[in-house]
């Protein structure tokens, strides 16, 4: 048994790992800024599955809420042998035609808080000589698809270096590299998905327990689905002009507001 924090715990992919982690036997520690619907996720972990759930309601934009969650990450009294670095939103958006705060604000919840907690998750678990650490990223991040992609970009490679740095101190690093995913985020965003083919999908649940089996076997990187094996593989292989022209088409089709 052991203790997992998770950010964006209450929706999407963060409450699948939650889940899991619980139906297994975790306690957890649960992150997001709606605290009602925290205790919600939080009184149906409990009974479902009898394990400890503690909530931290935090908006992961604000350096001092941050700070709160990075707190404790460190506390020895109550070790977390498991960080899932998830919570994140998308704008809808181009960057330029766009909200510039709202770029910051992304910027600030898919690498900084990414950053930050697992400085703070990494340092204790090293000088426990045990833990694991899993930042969700994107396939968006192997491809030009904006801010969003240029930070699920910067969340891969800086997990990449963590896990070179970790390696043999007992402690693992995982990005977590998922597809269009059936969540809350497209609709958040204000995103139009309906022309996106169904054999693109992934769901949350499979998707959780493939990241959970990678993490066992050492992975440093985590793409669910064959699909996206495939697709990730085939990428490589394409000039990256064309990949980015073809991205950028997508993405345009895709936005609702322009
Ligand atoms: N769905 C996809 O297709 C897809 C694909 C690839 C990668 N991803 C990545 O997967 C991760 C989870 O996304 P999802 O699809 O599960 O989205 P989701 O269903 O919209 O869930 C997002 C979660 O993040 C929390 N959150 C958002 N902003 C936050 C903030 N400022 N501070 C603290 N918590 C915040 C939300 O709770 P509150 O609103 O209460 O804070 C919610 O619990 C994200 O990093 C996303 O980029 C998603």
């Amino acid at each position: 048994m052991s203790t997992a924090l998770v950010t964006g715990a209450t929706s999407g992919i963060g409450h699948a790992f939650c889940r899991e982690l619980a139906e297994r036997g975790n306690d957890l520690v649960i992150v997001a800024r709606d605290r009602a619907r925290l205790e919600n996720v939080s009184d149906k972990l409990r009974a479902r599955h009898s394990v400890g759930v503690e909530i931290l309601a935090a908006d992961l934009s604000e350096r001092a809420s941050l700070q709160r969650v990075a707190d404790r990450l460190a506390d020895r009294e109550r070790p977390v042998d498991l960080l899932v670095n998830n919570a994140g939103f998308a704008t809808s958006s181009s960057f330029l035609k766009g909200d510039l705060a709202q770029e910051e604000a992304l910027l600030d919840v898919l690498c900084r808080a990414v950053l930050v907690l697992s400085h703070a998750g990494a340092l204790s678990m090293k000088n426990r000589g045990r833990g694991a650490i899993i930042n969700v990223t994107s396939v968006a991040g192997f491809v030009p698809t904006g801010t969003y992609g240029a930070a699920k970009a910067w969340t891969t490679i800086f997990t990449e270096t963590l896990a070179h740095e970790l390696a043999g101190s007992g402690v693992s690093a995982t990005a977590l590299c998922p597809g269009f995913t059936h969540t809350e985020f497209h609709e958040r965003a204000n995103l139009d998905m309906s022309r996106l083919p169904q054999y693109l999908w992934l769901e949350a649940d499979r998707l959780v327990r493939d990241c959970l089996d990678d993490v066992r076997a050492g992975k440093v990187i985590s793409v669910p689905g064959v699909q996206y094996k495939v697709i990730a593989g085939v990428g490589q292989l394409i000039p990256h002009g064309l990949l980015r022209a073809v991205s950028g088409r997508a993405a345009s089709r895709r936005r609702t507001k322009d």
